[in-house]
This record gives C-alpha cells, structure tokens and sequence, in this order.
C-alpha cells in the first residue's frame, strides 16, 4: 500500500534518461516504484524504490500485483535506438508494442491512470508543426513500433494520457543523447557535424516532467504534444547549446541528411504543434532558449568535468 497521504507511481524506464529524471525529481507527495533493467540505479530519494525486473520474460501482471496498488504508470521503457529497431525488429515489436499493450491491459484491469510516452518521430517530416490531429506516416520500424503502441493505450480500456515529445538533458548511464554528445564532443575538441535540414523542437526533460506531473496529478486524459515552443535545426540546436555553455563553436559544421549516409531513414521536419498544450496546461511550454538556459545551470551542477 502507499504511505499515508502518498501518490504511489510505477515507472517502466527508470534508468532511462527520461525515467532517471522523472524518479530524481519526484514530487513531495509521490512515492515511487522504479523499473530498471540491464542498468541498475540507486534510489535517489527514500520515496523511491529501484526494482530490476526484465520487463520482456517477466510476469508484468505480477510486477503489478507485487508492487501496487499504484495510483498511476508512467510507461517509458522502449527500444529507443533507431537503427538497432530497424536491426531487431523482432525485440522491437516486443519492447516497444506488445510491452505496451501488456502494461495497458494492466492498467485497465486494476483501474490505474496511465501516461504513455510517445515521439515526434511518427511523422514523415514532410511538412513540420504537427498538431494532435496531423496524421501520422512513420518512416521508420522505431516510428512504426511507437505509432502502434500508442494505438494499443488508446484501445486498451484504460484512462490514459500520451505524450509526443522530443526531449534532452542529463543522463545517468553513460549514455549520450544530442545534447551530451554535442558537449562532450565540444569539450574534448571534437569536431561536431550536425544536420542542418533537420528541424524538431527539443524540450528540456526537467520541463517535461512538469508536465507529467501535472498529467499524473489532475489525471488529463488525451493526446498532448509537450515540446518547445518554438523549433531550429539540430545545426542551430549544437549553436545554440555552444554558445550557452561557452564552448568552442567553430568545432561545429554543418551536413545535409543526403550528404550524412544515415543508413535508416529519419524524419526531416518533427516540430511539433504546441497550441493545445499552452491552452490546457498551467506549467508553461518553454522556448528552446529557455531550456538551453536551465540546461547551463544544470550543467553547473552536474558537468563539470
Ligand atoms: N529521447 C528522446 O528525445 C525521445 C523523444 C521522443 C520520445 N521518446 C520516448 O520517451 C521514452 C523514454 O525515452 P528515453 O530516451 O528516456 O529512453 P532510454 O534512455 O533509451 O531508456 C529506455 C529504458 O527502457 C528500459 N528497458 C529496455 N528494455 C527493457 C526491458 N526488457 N525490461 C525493462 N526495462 C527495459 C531501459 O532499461 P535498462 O537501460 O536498465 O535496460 C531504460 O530504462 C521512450 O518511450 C521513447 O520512445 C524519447
């Protein structure tokens, strides 16, 4: 049961960069069951418990009956790799959709909220600003997996949110995502090359879990685009981020997706609509300076190496 008074929330992905965030920021009044996997984490705060469970060839209905009662799930676990789900599409049907619709029928059987994290990369790109009701085309097996799995949270009988987003920040495995590789490679005099036809609007993950918590809180059942208000190229993003942190621009240059050689095809244009957001959430949706700059103090305290 959960302490007197708390919020007790499950979290698939808690080594994620997503999952890791969520479970170091808790709410006062959330206690917490982490899932983790092949990387394990240490509890940061005495309202949270780590509990390593492959999610894949363990039971899920017995994590739940273990576990729970929750009052919410957060499902952040997926393959997330884009190229290794075009590789294995095998383990990525199973992690990304059946997983999915494992962890909704449970949700739906014991009357649990769920919030289910989802992608701009559903998209084909050819357009850009996708609202919630922009149809998706995915491009790719990660997309097409993603695409399915919010399929199954919507028919699976659950009360539900889904988020699509694209997020950056800091990572507790040594696990690099644009922005830490962007920085990593800058202060190690690395030269960076990065996509100049490529547009999305990052949001920083520290803004994002606002959002969750304010979803998980109020129980907003629904589809909401969460990202930054406004949107660059991720050329302009690895600028944007240098100039910020004072690191060396003129190790940044330029490429077009044609001239890169990505053997799996990537959306070109993933901005996202955020209209609906800003009318329904009272958490603001920041711009992207304004993570770049909370990214700086962040990076403050946990980078300075
Ligand atoms: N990163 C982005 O910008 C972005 C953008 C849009 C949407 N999303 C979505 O946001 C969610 C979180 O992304 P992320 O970047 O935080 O992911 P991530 O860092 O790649 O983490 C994935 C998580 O899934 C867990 N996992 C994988 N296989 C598992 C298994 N068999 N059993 C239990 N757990 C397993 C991993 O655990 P171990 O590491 O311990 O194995 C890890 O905690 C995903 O659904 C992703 O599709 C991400």
């Amino acid at each position: 049961m959960p302490k007197e008074g708390l919020k007790k929330v499950l979290i698939t992905g808690a080594s994620g960069l997503l999952g890791a965030n969520i479970i170091k920021n808790l709410p006062e009044n959330w206690q917490t069951v982490g899932v983790v996997n092949k990387h394990k984490i240490n509890p940061p705060n005495e309202r949270a418990s780590i509990i390593e469970y492959n999610l894949l060839e363990e039971d899920v209905s017995r994590l739940f009956k273990e576990c729970g009662p929750f009052n919410a799930v957060i499902h952040t676990a997926a393959l997330t790799n884009v190229d290794q789900c075009e590789e294995d599409k095998d383990l990525a049907y199973k992690l990304n959709v059946k997983l999915t619709e494992e962890i909704v029928f449970n949700c739906a059987v014991n009357n649990i909220f769920l919030l289910h994290i989802s992608t701009d990369h559903i998209f084909d790109g050819k357009d850009g600003n996708y609202d919630e009701d922009s149809e998706p085309a995915p491009i790719n097996y990660y997309a097409e997996t993603k695409l399915l799995a919010e399929e199954k949270v919507k028919i699976g009988g659950a009360k539900y949110a889904i988020i699509r987003t694209n997020f950056f920040g800091y990572n507790v495995q040594n696990k690099n995502d644009l922005a830490g590789w962007i920085v990593k490679s800058l202060r190690g005099k690395m030269p960076v090359r990065l996509f100049k036809d490529v547009f999305f609007s990052p949001i920083l993950v520290d803004y994002l879990i606002d959002f969750i918590v304010e979803i998980v809180e109020e129980k907003k059942e629904g589809l909401f685009n969460i990202a930054a208000g406004d949107s660059c190229s991720k050329y302009d993003f690895g600028m944007k981020l240098a100039e910020a942190l004072d690191l060396d621009k003129s190790l940044i240059s330029s490429i077009s997706v044609e001239e890169s050689g990505l053997k799996v095809k990537r959306p070109k244009n993933m901005t996202l609509d955020t209209a609906k957001a800003k009318k329904i959430f009272k958490n603001k949706i920041p711009l992207i300076d304004e993570s770049i700059e909370k990214y700086k103090e962040l990076d403050k305290i946990y980078n300075q190496n």
